[in-house]
């Protein structure tokens, strides 16, 4: 066998012996877009400036921020005055595909994988400018994918620079013209806009509370508080729990309780520092069928929130489109378990409505049902809770049934002997245990 050219010792491959291993462009266009619903490409861009107006308010208000987005069939346009993306971040941190080392950590942030706004643009069209000012500086970067791909290399440039000179207005602006075939026609619908305005609203939900405006096409979304039925008789259930320490700490909170009858509403909801995950999860991921019975809408009020809160972003259980939650992420693991556990009381106070129902034969409420009338709607950030559901259950559920004694006499040595077995002191202990254990075994 011929020789083959040997490897130099700087590790560089001799020409003879390299194979073409690097991704193609048009692979990776197509691969990091493909699996992200339109509104969720666009939900990332938001996650950005949420992220800007973390950075500069802090645990503060969001109140004066605003982020704006407008479309057409011609143009898509996201702008913020969330604070900027500074020159030094842009060259060598916001345009890589994927965070690289170094990169300062914004606590708490919703961006993790470095891949959220490369994927907005490119899904959406074949033109994008990206004009950003800090109180410093001020770039822009203009960049058209068709020439971008035929390109070997994968940089982009700025367009214009201009770094220490004081800027008037501080913001992000992000523009995508010539949009592609589908995503225009998609713009183009009403119907799109309802989506987009709600798909924000959900995943957006706490920085609207702290008072971030979002508009589209001009019309702010508006906020409504996520709640559960409470009153001296339903007690909503809550769970705090910390896992990992110190710096790798994540900050887990459970609250689960009823709402009014809504299937659309009813499920587990899921949230990573800040960020709707998921919406109203109704599958074996949130702990249904698992222990406890699989989503019917004789479940309709049930109502569930989880919170991941932590530092560091790369330790919350979500994936990369922040729309499912990595299953085999062992904070999510351990939580799963403790969700099935807390949701088992309210799905058998709901199972015993909905019995309750179909012996009545009619629309009156039941007696379980009765004190969920009298319930408040209560916003889940101050309900009263405790550590299990509380709800009343009729009497008819609680009376023991009618009993009858049964008596009688055996040899002393053997009742001695079933106590040492039994690990009981009397002789009616032998007597009751001797009979669940017959019960038991031969059925009742
Ligand atoms: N509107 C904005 N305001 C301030 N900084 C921004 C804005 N948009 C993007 N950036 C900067 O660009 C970076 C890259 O954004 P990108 O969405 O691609 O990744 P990421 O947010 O780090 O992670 P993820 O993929 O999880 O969203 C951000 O981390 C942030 O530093
Ligand atoms: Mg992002």
């Amino acid at each position: 066998m011929p020789d083959l050219p040997q490897n130099t010792q700087s590790g560089d491959i001799s020409p003879d012996l390299r194979i073409e291993a690097s991704p193609t462009k048009e692979f990776f266009i197509f691969m990091i877009t493909r699996d992200i619903d339109l509104t969720r490409a666009i939900a990332d861009l938001v996650d950005n400036s949420v992220d800007g107006a973390k950075r500069l308010r802090g645990e503060g208000t969001y109140e004066g921020l605003s982020v704006r987005i407008n479309l057409s069939s011609a143009e898509f346009k996201i702008a913020d005055d969330c604070g900027g993306i500074a020159v030094d971040i842009a060259r060598k941190y916001a345009f890589r595909f994927g965070r690289a080392k170094g990169m300062p950590n914004t606590p708490h942030s919703i961006g993790q994988f470095g891949v959220g706004m490369k994927r907005a643009l490119f899904k959406i069209g074949n033109t994008f400018e990206v004009e950003s000012s800090t109180e410093q500086s001020h770039f822009i970067v203009r960049e058209n994918l068709e020439d971008w791909a035929r390109r070997p290399e994968w940089d982009f440039s700025f367009k214009e620079l201009q770094e220490n000179v004081e800027q008037s207005s501080v913001g992000t602006k992000i523009t995508v013209t010539d949009l592609f075939t589908g995503i225009a026609e998609e713009f183009a619908l009403t119907n799109f806009e309802t989506r987009l305005r709600s798909a924000l609203a959900a995943a957006h939900q706490q920085s609207l509370s702290r008072g971030l405006h979002i508009l589209v096409n001009g019309v702010p979304l508006t906020f409504s508080a996520a709640s559960v039925l409470s009153s001296n008789q339903i007690v909503p259930v809550e769970k705090k729990m910390q896992l990992g320490a110190n710096g790798d700490r994540v900050d887990v909170r459970i609250l689960a309780g009823v709402g009014e009858s809504d299937p659309p509403k009813a499920g587990w909801n899921v949230f990573c520092n800040g960020r709707l995950i998921l919406d109203a999860d109704k599958t074996r991921v949130t702990g249904w069928g698992d222990s406890n019975p699989h989503y019917h809408n004789e479940y309709a009020r049930f109502r569930g929130f989880v919170f991941f809160d932590s530092d560091n972003a790369a330790l919350l259980p979500w994936n990369t489109t922040k729309s499912a939650v990595d299953e085999d992420s062992p904070s999510y693991r351990g939580v799963r378990l403790e969700m099935i556990q807390i949701m088992a009381p309210i799905i058998r106070y709901l199972a015993q409505i909905a019995k309750e129902k179909k012996q009545q034969q009619n629309d009156d409420p039941t007696p379980s049902e009765i004190p969920l009338q009298k319930a408040q709607p209560t916003g889940i950030y101050n309900v009263k809770s405790a550590d299990v559901f509380r709800a009343p259950v009729p009497r008819t559920e609680v009376a023991r049934p009618s009993t009858e004694r049964i008596s009688y006499e055996k040899p002393k040595t053997e009742i001695q002997k079933l106590k040492t077995k039994l690990n009981v002191r009397t002789a009616k202990e032998v007597g009751e245990k001797t009979f669940d254990y017959y019960v038991r075994m031969e059925g009742e």
